[in-house]
């Protein structure tokens, strides 16, 4: 199922936006991201730092989180708004966003990755950034 493109465009609207609230001062590097949930609603995130700095969270995981607190269980798209260039997600959050769209595999899962200066995303598929993924499956279980 193809998001529709006015769909995306908020999408990376939204994480775009959701820049202006990171919490960055150790890094000063400003992440933005929204995700959308199979209910078709979006949530966003940001980056939040901490001084000791390995408690410090991605955008893409606080989009992901806010998402789930808000009772989705599966997501159709993300989008990652960097300083330039664009940046694909850390590991961590590549596992994370895996999580969520493993339940449903109805569509190709769309990253949209764009930075501050670019006006149209890059866009590329969560299985070809973690290919071989651990999921649900990798426990002997259908997926959730
Ligand atoms: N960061 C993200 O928010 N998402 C990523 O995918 C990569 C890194 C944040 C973490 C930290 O606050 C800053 O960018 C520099 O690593």
């Amino acid at each position: 199922m193809a998001i529709e493109p006015a769909v995306e465009q908020r999408l990376v609207d939204e994480a775009r936006a959701a820049r202006h609230a990171s919490y960055s001062p150790y890094s000063g590097f400003a992440v933005g991201a929204a995700v959308l949930g199979t209910s078709g609603r979006i949530f966003r995130g940001t980056n939040v730092e901490n001084a000791s700095y390995g408690l410090t969270i991605c955008a893409e995981r606080a989009a992901v989180f806010s998402a789930v607190s808000a009772g989705e269980r599966a997501i159709e798209a993300v989008a990652i708004v960097t300083p330039a260039p664009p940046a694909t997600p850390c590991g961590a959050c590549r596992q994370v966003l895996w999580e969520l769209w493993s339940p449903h595999r109805r569509s190709e899962p769309t990253v949209l990755i764009a930075s501050v200066e670019s006006s149209q995303p890059d866009r590329r598929s969560l299985a070809s950034l973690l290919p071989d993924a651990f999921d649900a499956t990798s426990l002997g279980e259908p997926p959730h």
